[in-house]
């Protein structure tokens, strides 16, 4: 694959990745799009919206083609793949029901085959379907539960390669009230199981409650709401623990705290979010995500709130945008994204913008500015769906949500926030992912065609210039030590600013992760890195904590847990 030409100031993975994936090729698979020529694409296609309000969508176009040229702000996968093209699906996340039925459990297949086509995610919860070996009446038959219905969604999805573009990912959910709870907390230790699915247990609050009180907790069949048996919640908590320690599978959400948050409970209940989680829906409901670049908003050792203002009211209108000209794969996602408009505004560049500020990952000071950066975007979000909802109108579910009262008389999205994990989108705008920490100072990443190139992170070679120290020398010292912090020569200050995920403590993360939730509508892609001696203890201490903080999930990963590992420290490539 040749680099694209271009002007902007891309970097290497960033052309590599922009041309396998993004750009658009001929019948040859020749890339005949430049990422200028991409970025104009996708901005006169999202401007076009505003002739439907009576604006002129030129310098709309413009405008929006500087906010992503600048990479200031860059919209989620499926916008920049799909827009100006026959596909038009621009959504990269989707949540789909499923009723305890064949025709419902197949028509999602279905429906969930055509989305990942499209290069959108899937969420269900599996929740509803009757448990293994229940009656089936019309057969005379037995139930065979939903793990095994999992395995079809997981087969179907190994069969289809999103449009070439990239593999379809699913969540799979399921209440930690169901009585087949067991089989889907363990079928993931097997690796070859489910490999298209992240899996999440809905915990409940009633769940809390009792493994609080040490208590005896029931499982429900969904079929006839009947009681099956009774567990004790500490049983269940100990195997959902040592499941997520020795595998990083299943992830929890507080399905409750989820539902206290919901913007519109007068539509329905969230059972489920989409695949990494950030993003709860109601059933058929479909969102679209954009992140900031906080990297770029440094202005003479602070924050440029002045300029970070004006992106967040333009990336509000282009998110606005994207739904009036999305084309939605089924008409019951068209009907409910269409009610509540939902958009999802988030940040990338978090680690490297305390880099640039001075201030450790570890500190106080990170977890206030998280609180401070979030808190300005979603008022600013808010304001600007605002200004939308009284030129465009309020989402048509506003009536009864909880944006219906005086201070709020117009809003234009049911939500405006959420974090992504920007796991592409990160790459493209050269900066670190999301809200995470770096992962390392120097990595090999492997990328989803096999390719594998060291990186050396370029904030951390200007510090070294800075100090004049020698690169080489340094990045060799760590290749072989595993750690900045065991170099001597290194000054204290810089060990400090270039902390990494493992070094830092859970709690921290966590601290990190609850303050932007704080100021988030919708939820926090994050994942709380642990060594590799962590303990189940550990584990089951940070589950504890997340639920007390009223993080909506928490996803643990300990370092080298699985074989498919994608970032790597160098010493053990
Ligand atoms: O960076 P990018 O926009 O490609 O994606 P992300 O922020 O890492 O992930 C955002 C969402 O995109 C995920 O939660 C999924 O819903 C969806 N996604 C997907 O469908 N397939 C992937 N391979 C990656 C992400």
């Amino acid at each position: 694959m040749k680099f694209p030409k271009t002007d902007l100031p891309l970097r290497e993975p960033a052309l590599l990745v922009l041309a396998y994936r993004y750009l658009v090729k001929d019948e040859n698979g020749e890339v005949v799009e430049t990422p200028e020529e991409m970025f104009w694409r996708v901005a006169r296609t999202v401007a076009e919206a505003e002739s439907f309000f009576g604006e002129d969508p030129e310098p709309w176009a413009e405008k929006f083609y500087h906010l992503m040229a600048s990479l200031d702000f860059l919209p989620n996968s499926p916008t920049l793949m799909n827009a100006g093209l026959p596909l038009g699906q621009l959504s990269a996340c989707f949540v789909l029901p499923i009723e305890d039925s064949l025709a419902s459990i197949f028509e999602t297949l279905k429906n969930a085959a055509l989305i990942h086509k499209s290069g959108g995610g899937t969420g269900f919860s599996f929740s509803r379907i009757r448990p293994k070996g229940d009656v089936v009446r019309s057969t005379q038959g037995v139930a065979s539960g939903p793990v095994s219905f999992m395995r079809v969604f997981n087969a179907a999805t190994e069969a289809i390669k999103q449009g070439g573009k990239r593999r379809g990912a699913n969540m799979g959910i399921l209440r930690i009230d169901h009585p087949d709870i067991e089989d889907f907390i363990l079928v993931k230790r097997d690796f070859k199981e489910l490999t298209n699915f992240n899996l999440s247990v809905a915990l409940t609050d009633a769940f809390m409650e009792a493994l609080r009180k040490d208590d005896y907790f029931s499982l429900i069949n969904p079929r006839t709401q009947k009681e099956v048996r009774r567990v004790r919640a500490r049983r269940l908590f100990d195997l959902l623990v040592e499941s997520a320690w020795l595998t990083g599978d299943p992830g929890v959400i507080f399905i409750d705290t989820i539902n206290r948050d919901n913007p519109t409970p007068l539509l329905s209940e969230i059972e489920s979010t989409n695949p990494c989680s950030e993003q709860p829906l109601l059933p058929y409901e479909s969102c679209n995500l954009g992140s900031i670049n906080l990297s770029r908003f440094v202005k003479e050792g602070q924050v440029d709130y002045v300029r970070l203002k004006e992106v967040v009211h333009l990336a509000v209108r282009f998110l606005d945008n994207v739904i009036e000209v999305n084309r939605f794969p089924l008409p019951q996602i068209a009907r409910i994204t269409r009610l509540n408009r939902k958009i999802g505004l988030g940040v990338m560049g978090f680690a490297d913008l305390l880099i640039r500020l001075e201030i450790p990952y570890t500190s106080r000071e990170a977890v206030r500015l998280a609180e401070e950066i979030m808190a300005f975007i979603e008022r600013e979000s808010v304001a600007a769906s605002m200004e939308l909802g009284q030129k465009r109108g309020s989402f048509p579910a506003y009536a009864g949500s909880v944006w219906d009262k005086p201070e709020t008389p117009h809003m234009r999205n049911a939500t405006t926030t959420t974090i992504a994990p920007t796991g592409t989108l990160s790459l493209i705008a050269g900066t670190s992912s999301g809200i995470e920490p770096l992962f390392a100072l120097i990595y090999r990443r492997r990328a989803f065609d096999g390719a594998e190139w060291t990186e050396v992170h370029d904030l951390f070679l200007e510090a070294l210039a800075h100090y004049g120290l020698s690169s080489q020398d340094i990045v060799s010292e760590i290749l072989e030590k595993g750690s900045l912090r065991k170099i001597s020569g290194v000054p204290e200050k810089l060990k400090k600013l270039f902390v990494t995920a493992l070094e830092i403590p859970p709690e921290q993360h966590l601290a990190v992760q609850a303050a932007f939730q704080r100021h988030t509508h919708n939820a926090v892609s994050k994942t709380i890195n642990l060594p590799e001696n962590a303990t189940k203890e550990e584990v089951a201490h940070i589950y504890l904590k997340a639920y007390e903080m009223g993080l909506k999930g928490v996803t643990v990963y300990r370092y080298g847990s699985r074989p498919e590992q994608v970032l790597r420290l160098p010493k053990d490539k």
